[in-house]
């Protein structure tokens, strides 16, 4: 019997690469699974494959629409809850990505980025949370992130998205606790099409099929994550790793108000050693240095 056995789960962005990985392993260990994509020929292909490798016609529904149009988003919701009776997990995986100097970005690219990534993470986690809510029964919900929001050259736009489904994953985490809810996010790396556009300017080789990250979102959507939420877990390779939380440090210095002179006091004399790294790499980028 799988890990997922009875259950129905919707992956968004399953007509390839990562997101046709997690649907596949997730019929594989039971679950009755939603393969969406804004892709129709790519999403057909993706529920055949799975029909196909579970012998049964029920084993998959394919949704053809776009995770950041709300209503899109609501139908792709309740294909799941009216074709297979109930909702237990989501994978907002969708998402786009490009590479640009930030100074040669445009309004275009930025929106699509911050549309398929941001509110589309919004506007299916909505509608699952209410379906899960309305039955009463808790669920999962994993979101797609990445290492990128740390500050990375090249993807500003794209780090800022995932930055905010980082936010919106430890948010939703403490309100849905409450209701049997578990909300985390993974950070995932495979050599998909996304990151072959990419590889001249990566400078560490990534060779990873997506098969290799399906077990971190099938142990998340099965019981044996229970009580885990609110976390955001990387793997890159065979390295499982946590992307840290970000945190409010300790009062640093007080007085009643503070103007420019003492703010500048207050850094060139005393806080200059206490300042943030910043970035991915981190030691790449000591802090202060930015005249
Ligand atoms: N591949 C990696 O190393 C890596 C690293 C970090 C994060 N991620 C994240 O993992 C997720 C999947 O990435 P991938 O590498 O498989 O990418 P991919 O480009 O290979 O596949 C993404 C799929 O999402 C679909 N999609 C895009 N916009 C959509 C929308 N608005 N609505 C519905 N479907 C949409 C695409 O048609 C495509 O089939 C993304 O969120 C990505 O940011 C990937």
């Amino acid at each position: 019997m799988g890990i997922l056995e009875g259950r129905a789960v919707v992956v968004t962005g399953a007509g390839r690469g990562l997101g046709r990985a997690y649907a596949r392993a997730a019929a594989r260990e039971g679950a009755r699974v939603v393969v969406n994509d804004v892709d129709a020929d790519a999403a057909g292909e993706a529920g055949e494959q799975i029909r196909k490798a579970c012998g049964s016609a029920d084993a998959c529904a394919v949704h053809v629409g776009s995770v950041a149009d709300w209503a899109s988003a609501q139908q792709m919701i309740e294909l799941c809850t009216s074709g297979f009776g109930r909702i237990d997990g989501l994978v907002s995986n969708a998402g786009t990505h490009y590479l640009t100097e930030p100074q040669h970005d445009d309004a275009a690219q930025i929106r699509e980025t911050i549309e398929s990534n941001v509110m589309g993470t919004m506007f299916c986690g909505i509608h699952a949370m209410r379906a899960m809510i309305g039955q009463g029964q808790g669920g999962v919900i994993v979101n797609s992130t990445s290492a990128a929001l740390c500050g990375m050259s090249m993807v500003a736009s794209y780090g800022a998205a995932k930055g905010a489904i980082a936010s919106l994953t430890y948010s939703w985490a403490i309100d849905l606790m409450k209701h049997g809810i578990r909300v985390n996010a993974i950070s995932a790396t495979a050599l998909t099409r996304m990151v072959g556009h990419t590889l001249e300017h990566r400078d560490s080789p990534v060779s990873w099929p997506p098969e290799t990250m399906a077990p971190l979102v099938l142990y998340l959507l099965s019981d044996r994550s229970g009580g885990l939420t609110g976390q955001l877990i990387r793997l890159w390779g065979g390295r499982l790793q946590l992307i840290g939380h970000p945190s409010v440090s300790p009062t640093l210095a007080e007085r009643e108000s503070w103007s420019v002179e003492q703010l500048e006091r207050a850094f060139d004399h005393d806080l200059r050693g206490q300042l943030q790294p910043f970035g991915r790499d981190m030691a790449a980028y000591p802090t202060g240095d930015v005249d």
